[in-house]
């Protein structure tokens, strides 16, 4: 069912070989260093345990949070190899750097079967500036090198391309289940095929949202991300975010769905605010009547009817980005609500992006969905129809 022309992990002869599995365990962490959401060590077990049972010497590495290059204790990957550990039930030893000499010496007493981890790759310089250096002493540690971790496949890092400069190279279980669900939802659709668009920003989604029209029957705004888009049609937009440099490309964005005869939604009405806060004094608007001095924080009830209807009949259904202030119980209706509405519909239903797969754990309806990306930008750019560059550079079958 793989729409990759990649070698993958069943390609490959492990059989007592030291295997680089770069992963993504770019998890979210509380104040207290603990793993909120586990997913994307979740999703990689399977590669893991495959790889144990072919007795791989496994080597894991991975990048967490943004470190610029140098050793922060609070971007260390101990508690992802503590989770890991108890959840693979193996002691897996962890170095305290990612190709010095405790990387070296962990791996040399590695046995078949056993799993290490190196440190956070980018607390080196060269990872995410792709150094060549940095790539082939990474590729040094090992024989081959298995790429796992889809949601950092859109980034041309050294451990995600460099080191495929230097060793045979395939890809895990999850990237090819990812790429596959992905490229149904891009090449071959069931119609009707309806997205959801939420979030904050337009300007993260600009290249998604142009793609999708030429794909999908009906679009829906919702989120922070609507008032741009409502402004454009000339609505007030009170204290709501809306980005004044994307209007134009909204109105565009409506003509183009105006001419591939493409159903554009919007919120009609609003549960406005009257400060970005949890607790904040609330009531339901129209969404042309956004008084000053208050903020759009979820969709209406009639919103919420009208989103509801509409998909209701779809066969595919794409989501991206949260309805609303989802975090905040007096605002989570929209994205609740409209979550349910997803799981429901039609034969597929695809989450993607980090804060709608945020928002699916959090109200319990990520099991619900034909499929929850662990990719955030990735999965957008995938979608987009731009190739992932960490996705080329491994082998062709
Ligand atoms: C992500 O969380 O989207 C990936 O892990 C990539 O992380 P980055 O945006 O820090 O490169």
């Amino acid at each position: 069912m793989s729409n990759l022309d990649k070698l993958t992990v069943r390609d490959i002869n492990a059989e007592n070989k030291k295997v680089l599995l770069r992963c993504d365990f770019n998890v979210p962490l509380d104040n207290k260093r603990n793993i909120t959401d586990t997913k994307r060590i979740d999703e990689a077990l399977k590669t893991i345990n495959y790889l144990i049972e072919k007795n791989a010497k496994i080597i894991i590495c991975s990048h967490l949070g943004k470190p610029k290059g140098e050793y922060k204790e609070e971007f260390s990957l101990k508690p992802v190899a503590k989770y890991l550990s108890a959840k693979i039930d193996k002691d897996i030893k962890l170095a305290n750097d990612v190709v010095g000499d405790s990387a070296k010496k962990i791996v040399s007493e590695l046995k078949p079967g056993e799993v290490c981890m190196l440190e956070n790759l980018r607390f080196e310089f060269g990872e995410t500036s792709n150094d060549e250096e940095f790539a082939k002493n990474l590729a040094s540690l090992a024989d081959i090198y298995v790429n796992d971790a889809f949601g950092t496949c859109h980034r041309a890092h050294a451990s995600t391309v460099g080191v495929t400069r230097f060793l045979p190279s395939a890809c895990g279980f999850l990237i090819e289940k990812e790429i596959s669900v992905l490229s149904k939802l891009k090449d071959s659709p069931e119609h009707p095929f309806v997205a959801i668009l939420g979030g904050a920003k337009v300007s993260d989604k600009i290249e998604v949202i142009n793609s999708l029209l030429e794909k999908v029957d009906i679009v829906m705004v919702g989120g922070a991300m609507a008032y741009t888009f409502t402004n454009a049609l000339g609505y007030p937009v009170g204290d709501s975010i809306c980005e004044s440099d994307k209007i134009s490309f909204a109105k565009d964005m409506l003509a183009k769905a105006k001419e591939r005869d493409v159903k554009f939604l919007f919120p009609v009405d609003l549960k406005v605010g009257r400060e970005y806060k949890k607790d904040t004094e609330f009531k339901i608007v129209d969404a042309d009547k956004i008084p000053e001095g208050w903020m759009g924080l979820d969709i209406g009830p009639k919103t919420i009817k009208l989103f509801k209807e509409a998909i209701s009949g779809a066969k595919t259904v794409f989501w991206n980005g949260p309805m609303g202030v989802f975090e905040w119980d007096n605002f989570i209706e929209g994205t609740l609500e409209i979550g349910k509405a997803v799981a429901e519909s039609g034969e597929m239903s695809v989450v993607g992006g980090g804060d709608s797969a945020a928002a699916m754990e959090k109200l319990g309806l990520a099991e619900k969905m034909t499929h929850v990306s662990t990719g955030g930008g990735a999965s957008l750019e995938f979608l987009s129809g731009k190739s992932l560059p960490a996705i080329e550079a491994l082998q062709d079958k």
